[in-house]
């Protein structure tokens, strides 16, 4: 497979983590952000290219991979990482919270797969990673809106995991639990705000017990989970030693386990034998 990983949302958190991680590893990187001129710690070097890249705006995921592609060649693997979360009850988001919040979840996603993909099966194959959460397999009370996202997400992920899979093309998705990455959860956290005096009431002690709890279910040996777990996982994706869904962190694995999802990936093989033909004609 082609050694160059696009990767988005890399000016902070997992993205920056596994910018890092693949450079050091001697992959070609693209490590795509909203703002590069604001970016201190990631600079073009050899085999790293820093470039501006809005998962909600189609012409700069259509110009990222065109840099990309003149710099490096075809991108054999791609981590959809941007993402955003935070806490608040379903009436506390705006319609347009919601909006926003499933451009760049879920549409910004499917834009950044509908320009590899093409890229991907001409080349006979290729790895995507889903950067989702534990909230897309359960539905996080205090997060209905931010689940919603991430349910989109795995379900998107899972069915075309075994689309793909006959054109050579291998799609992932990581579930992180807690982590303390930089800035997650932080920019939407003024909704626990909004509304009327029973709303707040709620949201805010339900974001009180939720943290409470996530903190208790995240830390391992007195200090929370480290982000680099979720970046080892997105390794074990690329070199194909992983299932359809990677639940990350002790967490994640617990309240999955509890649900029987840890199970998912026997009844997928089932689906595959009984679905999926075994390969397809090239284009
Ligand atoms: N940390 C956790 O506990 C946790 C748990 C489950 C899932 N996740 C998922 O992990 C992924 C990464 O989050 P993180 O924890 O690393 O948080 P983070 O440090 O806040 O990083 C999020 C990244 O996404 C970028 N981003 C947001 N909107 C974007 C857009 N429209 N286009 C391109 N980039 C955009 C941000 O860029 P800007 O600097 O421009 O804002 C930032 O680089 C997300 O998908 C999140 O849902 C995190």
């Amino acid at each position: 497979m082609n050694q160059t990983v696009l990767i988005t949302g890399c000016s902070s958190g997992f993205g920056k983590l596994a910018a890092q991680a693949f450079h050091r590893k001697g992959w070609n990187v693209a490590a795509t952000m909203r703002s590069p001129e604001k970016e201190t710690e990631l600079v073009d070097a050899d085999r790293m290219l820093v470039l501006k890249l809005d998962v909600t705006d189609t012409a700069s995921v259509a110009a990222a991979f065109a840099a990309t592609r003149a710099h490096f060649g075809p991108v054999g693997v791609v981590v959809n990482n941007a993402g955003y979360g935070g806490h608040g009850l379903f009436e506390q988001a705006s319609d347009e919270d919601v909006r926003a919040m499933f451009e760049t979840n879920v549409f910004g996603p499917m834009n950044v797969m509908r320009e590899a993909l093409p890229e991907m099966r001409a080349a006979g194959g290729g790895a995507i990673v889903n950067v989702t959460s534990m909230a897309g397999h359960l539905g996080l009370p205090g997060n209905a809106v931010y689940s919603a996202s991430k349910h989109a997400m795995i379900g998107l992920t899972e069915a075309m995991a075994l689309e793909y899979k006959p054109l050579g093309v291998r799609i992932y998705s990581v579930a992180p639990g807690a982590y303390p990455t930089t800035r997650f959860g932080a920019n939407t956290d003024k909704r626990v705000e909004q509304g009327d005096a029973q709303l707040v009431d709620l949201s805010t002690r339900l974001r009180a017990q939720i943290t409470a709890v996530g903190e208790q279910m995240a830390t391992r040996g007195g200090s929370l989970a480290d982000p680099q777990e979720v970046v080892d996982l997105i390794f074990q994706c690329v070199r194909g030693e992983a299932p359809i869904h990677n639940p990350s962190g002790s967490d994640a694995d617990m309240l999955i386990g509890m649900m029987g999802q840890d199970k998912r990936q026997a009844f997928l093989d089932q689906l595959e034998a009984m679905l999926i033909p075994a390969a397809a004609a090239s284009r």
